[in-house]
């Protein structure tokens, strides 16, 4: 009977952020503008630094493809969203599905590897000044980004096997607005505490844990070199190199910690409106920060309207 069901119903249906109908119109319009902006503010930050000489530096060639992750990331499931605000019934292949599954995890743990790579970048930069040319070359630099995009993909793709190997039963309708892995595990009818270990133990702890320690690590040497320094222009010229990206890496550290907590304490309503924040408002913080904070970005923006 279960199997003749699968075969007749393989869609899932998203149930979406809230049922409260008189909400969609305004969530509606509300996320189709902040997308929008998510999306003008990458693709003009990586437009700048690919096109501007003084823009040609390691970190901005990182903050390029934050960028682009960035850009990818928030349309695995901004625009599926959107749809379900609009429809009644927010169908989703079960290929498409898993599909979504697969890119979130992909380019969100790129995403988090890069910000590991970039503090790593910051710390050489005020810790080793006089080596940073050297430490951080061209050819190192790519290694280290590509490392970022094929570890992100490989966990991903562990992730997501693993996800295919459950079966579903009578219910498809997934308690999100779009393909998470906790919903489709209150979803199956198979024994998944085999996926909670991978997801606690290979994501939760390995590799996040990991690169979290890399972070911070990066960040006591950066902070100990600046309290070292006499003067206080001196430290905050230090300081402000590497400000904005600590502000990314404390939002994004922050939803992941709250992603990846204890399952009893798993509220699914409560998730949902956490992953907004990590799904619409991150990406589009991102070039906001990068571009206030960093002089270097103001003063080429600013140049380039003094020529016009
Ligand atoms: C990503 O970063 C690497 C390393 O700095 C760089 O070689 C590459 O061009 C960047 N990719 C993009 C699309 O900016």
């Amino acid at each position: 009977m279960y199997s003749n069901n699968q075969t007749r119903r393989q869609d899932f249906i998203l149930l979406g952020l809230t049922n409260n109908e008189k909400m969609h119109t305004f969530l509606f319009v509300i996320f189709s503008l902040i997308y929008t902006a998510s999306i003008m503010g990458n693709v003009t930050l990586t437009v700048l630094t690919q096109s501007i000489q003084e823009l040609k530096t390691p970190m901005y060639s990182f903050i390029c493809n934050l960028s682009l992750l960035d850009m990818a990331f928030t349309s695995v499931t901004v625009p599926k969203m959107l749809a379900g605000l609009l429809l009644k019934h927010n169908y989703i292949y079960f290929a498409g599905c898993f599909t979504q599954m697969f890119f979130f995890h992909f380019l969100g743990s790129a995403e988090c590897f890069l910000l590991s790579i970039m503090g790593y970048d910051r710390y050489v930069a005020i810790c080793h000044p006089l080596r940073y040319s050297q430490i951080m070359s061209r050819k190192i630099c790519f290694q280290l980004a590509f490392t970022c995009w094929l570890t992100g993909f490989l966990y991903s793709f562990v992730h997501t096997i693993f996800t295919l190997t459950l079966s579903f039963c009578a219910s498809r309708e997934v308690n999100h607005f779009f393909c998470d892995m906790p919903p489709l595990l209150k979803l199956s009818c198979t024994d998944t505490r085999i996926n909670f270990i991978v997801i606690l133990g290979l994501g939760g702890l390995a590799a996040g844990a990991f690169f979290f320690l890399l972070t911070v690590i990066s960040y006591i040497c950066i902070i100990s070199v600046v309290f070292q320094i006499r003067s206080i222009e001196g430290k905050r010229k230090a300081f402000s190199t590497c400000a904005s990206h600590l502000m990314v890496v404390i939002i994004f550290f922050g939803t992941i910690i709250m992603y990846f907590r204890p399952q009893s304490s798993y509220a699914m309503e409560h998730d949902k409106f956490l992953s907004v924040f990590y799904n619409v408002i991150t990406p589009m913080l991102n070039p906001i920060t990068y571009s206030m904070r960093n002089k270097e970005v103001r003063l080429v923006v600013k140049k380039i309207f003094r020529t016009k």
